[in-house]
């Protein structure tokens, strides 16, 4: 399926690793130009190195996406060096796995800027440049937003936060002719969920255990698996689709995990 991308630029926080390098990988074969937004320098610079080798463009603006003064300069450098923004992918972000009890109020202020606040900077900074492109936003949100997990308030907030906002962009934003989803995955085999898993006991056993709960295949969702969801979304083959929540996730969220 042609997804008609070539020579259009998306921004990908977190671009350089898991599920946000797949999403980059994924649009420079599709021709399209990503903009990676991280805190991860060597890695996306690397990533960027190897591309221009191919002869395909590509683009990393390292900094902490904690701040909002980087969301502005993201946007502004992309905007500056290519001249269009035709899609955000609203991606970056971890569970500090503190529970009500642990988690003080302070911390719960912190893990919401570490994962929610610049998903808002970056769409109010970029939106000029989506009214242009009639552009595309995908929130990468977690099923943790709508099951919980335990341990987790601030993510889960942050993460539910990012659902809402998904549905209020879409309504507000659908007479410029801009699309706002959201993907939401479950189980990802990526860098940080490998680390997540090495804090337990026996990690290889809690792993085979958590997969064994996946309705699909009993097994874990590859980050490609999402990020096809992610391109799809930003291209115009989902041009009539808006404020929705595409659980990529084999299952996991509202099939019968005892199956
Ligand atoms: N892996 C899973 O199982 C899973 C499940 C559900 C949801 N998610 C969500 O998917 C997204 C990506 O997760 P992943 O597992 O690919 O993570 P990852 O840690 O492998 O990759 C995220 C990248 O973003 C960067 N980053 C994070 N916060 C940043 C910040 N404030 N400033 C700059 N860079 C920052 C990290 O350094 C890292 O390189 C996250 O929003 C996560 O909540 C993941």
């Amino acid at each position: 399926m042609e997804l008609h991308l070539a020579g259009k630029v998306f921004i990908v926080t977190g671009g350089s690793s898991g599920i946000g390098e797949a999403v980059t990988r994924q649009l420079v074969e599709e021709g399209a130009i990503p903009v990676i937004a991280t805190r991860e320098k060597e890695r996306s610079l690397q990533m960027v190195k190897e591309f221009k080798a191919l002869g395909k463009k590509a683009h990393a603006i390292i900094g902490e996406l904690r701040k909002i003064p980087f969301c502005k300069k993201v946007i502004q450098e992309t905007a500056q060096r290519f001249g269009r923004i035709d899609g955000l992918v609203n991606n970056a972000g971890r569970n500090d796995w503190l529970s009500l009890e642990a988690g003080t109020p302070d911390r719960f202020s912190w893990t919401l800027i570490d994962n929610l606040y610049h998903y808002h900077a970056l769409a109010h900074y970029a939106l000029p440049w989506l009214k242009l492109s009639k552009g595309s936003i995908v929130n990468v949100s977690c099923r943790i937003a709508v099951t919980g997990q335990g341990n987790a308030s601030a993510y889960a907030a942050a993460k539910g936060a990012q659902l809402a906002l998904t549905r209020e962009w879409a309504t507000e934003l659908a007479k410029y002719g801009i699309r706002v989803n959201a993907v939401v995955p479950s189980e990802v085999d990526t860098p940080q969920y490998q680390e997540w898993h090495g804090t337990f006991e026996k990690p290889a056993k809690h792993l085979k255990k958590v997969a064994g709960k996946v309705p699909l295949g009993k097994r874990l969702t590859t980050p490609e698996e999402v990020a096809a969801a992610i391109v799809y979304l930003l291209s115009e083959r989902s041009s009539h689709t808006t404020g929705q929540f595409l659980f990529v996730d084999g299952g996991y969220t509202h099939l019968d995990r005892a199956l």
